[in-house]
């Protein structure tokens, strides 16, 4: 049990918002009026099949592939069941023998546990490292995919999305970018099949997935389909394929989610697209890893500097501070969210900052710390 808060911190210092979790995580206000407001207005309590919903989903589909700058060819996949689920579909529709995954990290490990524990494939290479530490994926000869996390929200730490050196034609790369899509730039040429929750940078609600898959990856999808391997319906990559090709998911979508989603695309676009979302995060991580570099009391977790995520901040505190004091503190106080992953066990915070997040609030969470400590006096 941690202590009831018992400092109380000044309005003046506080954030505009204090939701600083790392997904859910916070939702513009704009995006909220979107519900009810302008073009989709109406359009909660529809069908999904009827024409009002399905040009939503086409909408949705040309922002995404507008946001990423997808090169010809590229497809832009939805379905239902979040990240966790299209970890399951990759082992039965995307791995055709066996994979390599990376591990940093607790979501880079579920992905590798679900090839791992799959009967319908070879044992994968699993290349994994201590908490906060980069895992890199290495050409290997006889996998047909590659698998790593572009932002590991477990342990703030982000991997570049880069084809491995001397990677083969037809291996394919597959990356999970549920917390670092939309706030990070990357080159979606490096990719064969992108995937992402958008209750992260596109602050929407969970429960649907987004993917892009180039042509290799549309290849393989339909290949392994083809083929006739065993897979359930709602993980089935080519369903979901041939479902988006109609602007459609194989069972109802929540429609809020979409159209959060859209608002956060739209937005993304009119500032500047990923260039951008890019430039901010930077900006506001960087606040706060400035901030642990200067306090005697606290250091980034990630050692390593090109490695610490620009969207996901882990901050390690020393022994005179409990951090989970802090934690219910900030909550009390009306910031909240800014626990360490469950089962990462450090005495730390994790802290978003998602393209959503204003980084003038990142400087007032900041000054929030410095008066917590200070009114405990350990700096
Ligand atoms: C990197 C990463 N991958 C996958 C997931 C799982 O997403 P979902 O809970 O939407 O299935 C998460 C959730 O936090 C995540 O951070």
């Amino acid at each position: 049990m941690t202590e009831p808060a018992t400092v109380i911190i000044p309005d003046e210092l506080k954030p505009s918002d204090g939701r600083f979790g790392s997904g859910p995580s916070l939702v513009r206000p704009e995006q909220v009026l979107a519900l009810v407001e302008g073009p989709r207005a109406g359009l909660l309590g529809t069908s999904h099949r009827a024409a009002p919903v399905r040009s939503l989903v086409g909408a949705l589909r040309e922002g995404v592939a507008e946001l990423f700058g997808l090169p010809p060819g590229y497809e832009v996949l939805l379905g239902d069941g979040g990240a966790t689920a299209v970890w399951d579909a990759l082992t039965f529709g995307l791995i055709e023998q066996r994979s390599q995954h990376a591990v940093s990290g607790e979501f880079g490990a579920k992905f590798a546990q679900a090839a791992t524990a799959a009967p319908q494939l070879g044992q994968p290479t699993v290349i994994e490292v201590q908490p906060g530490r980069r895992a890199l994926c290495q050409a290997e000869a006889d996998v047909d995919v590659y698998a790593w996390t572009h932002n590991e929200t477990s342990t703030g730490v982000m991997t570049p999305v880069l084809r491995p050196a001397g990677a083969a034609e037809g291996q394919l790369v597959v990356v999970d970018g549920t917390s670092g899509a939309g706030g990070l730039l990357m080159d979606a040429a490096q990719t064969d099949f992108y995937y992402f929750s958008p209750q992260k940078n596109f602050g929407a609600d969970a429960g649907v997935w987004f993917a892009f898959a180039s042509p290799a990856g549309v290849e393989r999808i339909e290949r392994i389909a083809a083929g006739g391997r065993w897979m359930p319906s709602f993980l089935s990559l080519s369903k979901a394929l041939a479902n988006s090709r109609k602007n459609q998911t194989l069972n109802t979508p929540g429609i809020a989610a979409l159209i959060l989603m859209e608002a956060q695309v739209n937005w993304l676009l009119e500032h500047g697209g990923l260039a951008w979302a890019h430039a901010r995060t930077c900006q506001s991580s960087r606040v706060l890893y400035e901030w642990a570099e200067a306090c005697p009391v606290a250091e980034p977790f990630v050692q390593e500097a090109v490695a610490r995520s620009q969207v996901v901040v882990t901050i390690d505190f020393a022994e005179s501070v409990d951090a989970a004091r802090l934690v219910a503190t900030l909550r009390a106080n009306g910031i909240v969210d800014v626990d360490p992953y469950r089962s990462l066990g450090r005495n730390q915070l994790r802290v978003a900052t998602f393209v959503s997040r204003e980084p003038a609030d990142v400087v007032k969470l900041t000054q929030c710390l410095d008066y917590l400590l200070d009114a405990w006096g350990v700096v």
